[in-house]
């Protein structure tokens, strides 16, 4: 048997309805907010993620699917939807027809990270984009964006941490600060570290190895050294959270594993699975469109894990239990060719009805029709075909009446969903 790869999941027809019901939801509230489907491709030239997302980050590094492709040109499948959405952006020149763009994409992205519980190579993504807007009403809005997309599909015990990673002229001397912190540990950290702190010594924050994330935890923090503008900004995005009545607390230690941030950086964390696997995460990236080769615009916006979200609330639910409307039961092979008649006469007039030819006794009809979670069940036996009738059984309330052949659809669209 040739089986599946290695952290890809197959996404099978009882876990469906969920996955349907996540990912409507989530349309339902973005489109609320404003934003609009936009559909990129999964693939895309390496060097937009290189240098989107940025050379130094373990995605880049050590976690993208990339190939070459037979002409020579080196293709990779999206780790996230930023850079695509931006590419596409910057192709279409968007912002010229609207100067504030707020988009929204689905579907999956790829990761060569090491598999466990709510971590994937190919994971689903909600993922949120305003483009040229950089009041902090905004910022408040996608966090709030964020906050309901969770908590409309009734999570709960949701976290919203906040931060501000500040802009380019806060981190020069941030940068210096964490430079001579990092230099005294320097024997202690990983060699990637070692080689993160030469060159980016920010991404020494993001490290997952124990002994390096111990010492992050020690590090100082960009909160400190916020210049004024940006200390503004972040007081004022935390009072519009207020306003909303968004619960939040801000977490210094936010740091994300991508390289475009600046000032407000936000996760979504579940009290249960902890900060190594947020639900969601995202922030402001006031310089990317323009490193990307598009205006410059700054922009914002946040990634919702799906694979995650369907972990905050219960696989048995009746927003998404699936069911039909009728199961039609043939009891012999004489009922065969009656039900297959009815079935389809029922699709036809927009009932959702199921039927299976092979299933002869009552017992195993019953079964199925259990299985398939009909609500109404009309079972055909050689008595009923001799008089004419079926007899329709109500699964809820397991009440049975005879009804005439010809008074089925009456019958059946007569109750009221
Ligand atoms: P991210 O924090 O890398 O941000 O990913 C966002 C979410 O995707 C995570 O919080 C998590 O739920 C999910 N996720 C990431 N990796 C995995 C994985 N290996 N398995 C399962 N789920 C995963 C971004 O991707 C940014 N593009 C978000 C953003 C949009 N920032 C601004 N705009």
């Amino acid at each position: 048997m040739i089986k599946l790869i290695k952290g890809f999941h197959d996404i099978l027809p009882d876990e469906t309805p969920k996955w349907s019901f996540l990912l409507s939801s989530a349309r339902n509230t973005l489109e609320r907010f404003g934003y609009r489907e936009i559909i990129p491709p999964i693939m895309e030239r390496t060097e937009l993620f290189v240098r989107g997302i940025g050379e130094v980050t373990d995605i880049v590094e050590k976690e993208m699917y990339t190939f070459e492709d037979r002409n020579g040109e080196n293709l990779t499948l999206r780790p996230e939807a930023t850079a695509g959405i931006l590419r596409a952006v910057a192709e279409h020149s968007l912002l010229r027809k609207d100067p504030v763009l707020k988009m929204y994409a689905v579907g999956p992205m790829f990761r060569r990270e090491r598999p466990q519980k709510g971590r994937f190579r190919q994971f689903f993504q909600v993922d949120a984009e305003v483009l040229g807007d950089d009041s902090p009403y905004t910022d408040a809005e996608v966090i709030a964006a964020a906050h309901a997309v969770v908590t409309d599909i009734g999570g709960r015990g949701l976290i919203m941490e906040v931060n501000s990673l500040g802009c380019p002229n806060c981190r020069k001397a941030y940068r210096e600060e964490l430079s001579r912190f990092i230099e005294k540990h320097l024997g202690e950290l990983c060699g990637d570290c070692r080689r993160r702190y030469a060159v980016n010594p920010l991404r020494v924050l993001d490290c997952k190895v124990d002994r390096c994330a111990e010492i992050a935890a020690e590090a100082p923090v960009i909160l400190n050294s916020l210049d004024n503008e940006c200390r503004r900004h972040f007081d004022a995005v935390q009072d519009a959270l207020g306003m909303l009545g968004i619960p939040f607390r801000v977490n210094p230690r936010i740091v994300r594993g991508l390289d475009y941030y600046t000032r407000t950086a936000f996760e979504i964390i579940h009290e249960e699975f902890g900060s190594s696997k947020a639900v969601g995460g995202g922030g402001r990236y006031d310089n990317l469109l323009k490193e990307l080769g598009g205006p410059a615009v700054s922009g914002i916006g946040f990634g919702i894990g799906l694979e995650r979200l369907a972990l905050v609330i219960p696989d048995n639910d009746e927003r998404f239990a699936h069911s039909t409307q009728v199961y039609v039961a043939p009891i012999g092979e004489n009922a065969l060719e009656t039900a297959f008649r009815l079935v389809n006469q029922l699709r036809s007039a927009g009932i959702s009805a199921e039927t299976r030819y092979s299933s002869k006794s009552l017992k195993a009809n019953m079964k199925i029709a259990d299985r398939v979670g009909a609500r109404k069940v009309i079972m055909i036996g050689d008595d009923e075909l001799s008089r004419n009738e079926v007899t329709i059984r109500d699964m809820l309330s397991g009440k049975q009446e005879s009804v005439k052949m010809e008074k089925i659809l009456q019958h059946v669209q007569g109750d009221k969903e």
